[in-house]
């Protein structure tokens, strides 16, 4: 039987992230450049997006570009800068044919003018979709989005928008870069690396965690449909006892 027939539907994660890492590794055992790497990822990145909507998830959120990225040679800066550009221009027929909205968190004021307006158009053209919402992590890191977070409902606060009595979880995810997102329920790292790189901290609070050693470039359907299966196999306690749960 195929992984894919494995999947229960009933039981698929609402919200998938995933830490896309080892484009440079991956280059760099072929003997090519990392950016070499970060091109072959874009291809890791179709499959994903293919496959998550193909089995029903409803939210798949990427880590594209962290806030701590930006002390990266200026070179390779660039050249994720630019594959950006080339790879939302080419992909937006396939977000249409397949009713995915696209949409995006992070510092993104921050971000090379091309970039941001190029993401604007997809965000804007796919904003109708609803067969799954795909969100790109860009200029994404998580203690800037708590930080920006405190700001905004202490000016709130005090201007009496907010009482801070009433300051409470929701009003703390009603403030998030993902206000529009559930928690996430299962979180993937490729390359090895078993950490979260400033990733969704607040988010990922009950999140099943996945590593594996693959590197992005060579990710593919299967590989996701084998963290989904290995997600359905946890029990997820939330704090109770397993009896509880039966
Ligand atoms: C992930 O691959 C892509 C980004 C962080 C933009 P890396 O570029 O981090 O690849 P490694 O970790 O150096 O192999
Ligand atoms: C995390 O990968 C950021 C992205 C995948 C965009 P890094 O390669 O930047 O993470 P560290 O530096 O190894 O923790
Ligand atoms: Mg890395």
């Amino acid at each position: 039987m195929s992984l894919k027939a494995n999947i229960l539907t009933k039981m698929l994660p609402k919200h998938i992230a995933i830490i896309m890492d080892g484009n440079g590794r991956w280059a760099k055992q072929k003997g090519m450049l990392r950016a070499f790497g970060h091109e072959n990822g874009t291809k890791a990145v179709r499959e994903v997006v293919e496959a998550s909507a193909e089995i029903g998830i409803k939210n798949l959120t990427l880590y594209a570009f962290s806030t701590e990225n930006w002390n990266r040679p200026k070179l390779e800066v660039q050249t994720l800068m630019k594959l950006l550009v080339s790879s939302l221009k080419k992909e937006i027929n396939t977000l249409q044919d397949n009713n995915i909205k696209l949409s995006a968190i992070g510092n993104l004021k921050t971000l090379p003018k091309k970039v941001y307006k190029e993401l604007h158009e997809v965000i804007e053209s796919t904003k109708a979709n609803n067969r799954m919402t795909l969100t790109l992590a860009l200029s994404y890191g998580s203690r800037e989005e708590i930080l920006n977070t405190v700001k905004e409902i202490s000016i709130k606060v005090k201007n009496n928008i907010i009482s801070a009595k009433k300051i409470d979880e929701s009003i703390i995810n009603e403030h998030l870069y993902t206000q529009n997102l559930p928690d996430v329920d299962l979180l993937i790292r490729t390359s090895g690396e078993q950490r979260i790189s400033n990733f969704l901290l607040w988010q990922i609070a009950y999140a099943e965690l996945y590593f594996t050693s693959t590197l992005w470039p060579d990710f593919t359907k299967q590989h996701l449909y084998e963290a989904i299966i290995e997600y359905q196999k946890r029990e997820r306690r939330f704090g109770k006892t397993s009896e509880q749960l039966s």
